[in-house]
């Protein structure tokens, strides 16, 4: 087998066999195949797009590339359920460091793969090594060490563990061939399906902040993921959530991570209520698939629960001191934000802000040094943006609206220029414009897919594929 037979194939919009699909996986897995091979496959299968059996496939060969979890097996099985969410990525997105404590706390395990920063938007292991020490590379021996002490582990894919989607996953965000259903369908799943889950939450994204903005899009994007993961034998659900302005008010590395931990303090503000709810939700969901909640509510009651009582917190540090990191230095987690320059953001007009374009506020925020241009090379921990609004908010001109933090000055002014160039005002009729005036939080949640919504919905929908 060649792999420009296969280039050529998709191309011309020809299937793949199981076997080319197997060969590909593999040669990207032990980086047989050249980078610029696979990278040709996949803005063809972008293109072009994959039909629904070749995700399927293309999925099961990347889980099996490497490695796989079996937490209720072996000489020392674990007993609890194992549950996980993920989600399709978004800007401010930073849930997992709430849902995951909150999910362990009420007695599900959570073996988390996650990702890097991609495209636009953060990686969650990108904000974990913010933590001095913390390591994301763990065996499986070490996983399930930790999974038995604490309930929940956050690790990355590894040259053992989904070694396939370790190098597409970077290839995709540097060829600019994130945005297709089938291919986050198997990036996601076969990280998730590698950890040997019983259930699976997922949260998919719609919105200007989203891949897929277009809710037609991120609904078919949704019913693939939770058909192909309830067809490999994981129990999942997926909801469709609102991504049109970013989640919390603080978008970057360290600062997203502290942003989480003081809503695990009980810290409130109105700037983070929408990822307060929408992190409740979601637990509320892993709760009620693990069998720990007779109902989602019932879930979202005990997850309250957990932040309310702290032993969600208690959680999250012992897992960041199980990974290596210091659970000191979220003590006073303002002191160890030690940006290289720090600028902020005033209104230079009066109105209400209608709209953003949330995916050019992700751009701003990677370019100010919290992402990366080039494959491996490090990141910021300190850049990143704090927003101080939300969309509906009234604001008067000079009033503060972003804090920005950067590795250099010369990257403020472009990072303004887009933050600009993202609002949608409305001239204000009042007179009074008010630096307290936020909007309550939009709904987040705005459907819920599960098995058979998810089959309703590809029956109707070939025609996006
Ligand atoms: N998250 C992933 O893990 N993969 C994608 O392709 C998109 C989001």
């Amino acid at each position: 087998m060649y792999p420009v037979d296969l280039i050529r194939k998709t191309r011309d919009r020809q299937p793949l066999t199981p076997e080319e699909i197997r060969f590909l996986v593999a040669g990207a897995a032990a980086e047989t195949i050249p980078a610029e091979q696979l990278a040709a496959w996949l803005m063809a299968a972008r293109l072009n797009a994959l039909s629904l059996d070749e995700i399927r496939l293309l999925t099961l060969a990347m889980r099996d590339s490497g490695e796989r979890f079996h937490p209720h097996s072996g000489p020392n099985p674990i007993v609890a359920r194992a549950v996980d969410k993920h989600s399709t990525g978004g800007v401010g997105d930073k849930t997992s460091f709430l849902v995951a404590p909150i999910a362990a706390a009420c007695g599900l395990i959570v073996p988390m793969i996650s990702g890097r920063a991609l495209g636009h938007t953060g990686g969650t292991l990108d904000k974990l090594e913010s933590i001095p020490g913390f390591r994301t590379a763990l065996s499986l021996d070490e996983l399930a060490t930790s999974l038995r002490a604490n309930g929940l582990a956050i690790v990355g894919q590894t040259p053992a563990l989904v070694p396939a989607d370790r190098v597409l996953y970077a290839l995709r965000d540097r060829t600019a061939t994130v945005e297709s259903p089938g291919l986050i369908c198997a990036s996601i799943l076969s990280k998730k399906l590698a950890a040997g889950l019983d259930a699976l939450v997922l949260d998919v994204k719609t919105g200007s902040g989203a891949f897929l903005r277009n809710a037609a899009e991120a609904e078919f994007l949704a019913a693939l993921l939770v058909s192909t993961a309830n067809a490999a034998g994981t129990r999942t659900v997926a909801l469709l959530t609102a991504m049109s302005q970013p989640l919390g008010s603080a978008a970057g590395n360290w600062i997203e991570l502290a942003e989480a931990v003081a809503l695990l303090r009980n810290q409130r503000s109105p700037l983070t209520e929408d990822l307060r709810l929408l992190s409740l939700h979601l637990a509320g969901w892993m709760l009620h698939l693990g069998g720990i909640a007779q109902t989602p509510e019932d879930g979202r009651t005990r997850a309250e629960r957990s932040l309310a009582d702290g032993s969600a917190l208690d959680r999250f540090l012992a897992m960041v001191a199980a990974q290596g990191g210091d659970p000191a230095v979220f003590d006073h987690p303002e002191v160890f934000h030690r940006p290289a320059v720090t600028h902020t953001l005033r209104a230079s007009r009066s109105g209400r802000i209608v709209a953003q374009d949330t995916t050019a506020l992700g751009w701003a925020v990677q370019r100010l040094g919290a992402g990366r241009e080039t494959v491996g090379v490090s990141i910021d921990p300190h850049a990143g943006i704090h927003f101080h609004y939300r969309t509906g908010d009234l604001i008067a001109v000079g009033q503060p609206l972003a804090t920005l933090y950067a590795s250099r000055s010369d990257q403020v002014p472009e990072a303004i220029t887009r933050i600009e160039s993202a609002l949608t005002w409305e001239p204000s009729d009042s007179s009074q414009p008010s630096a307290t005036a936020i909007a309550p939080p939009v709904p987040v949640v705005l459907q819920i897919i599960d098995a058979d919504r998810a089959a309703a919905i590809l029956a109707k929908a070939s025609n996006l594929r």
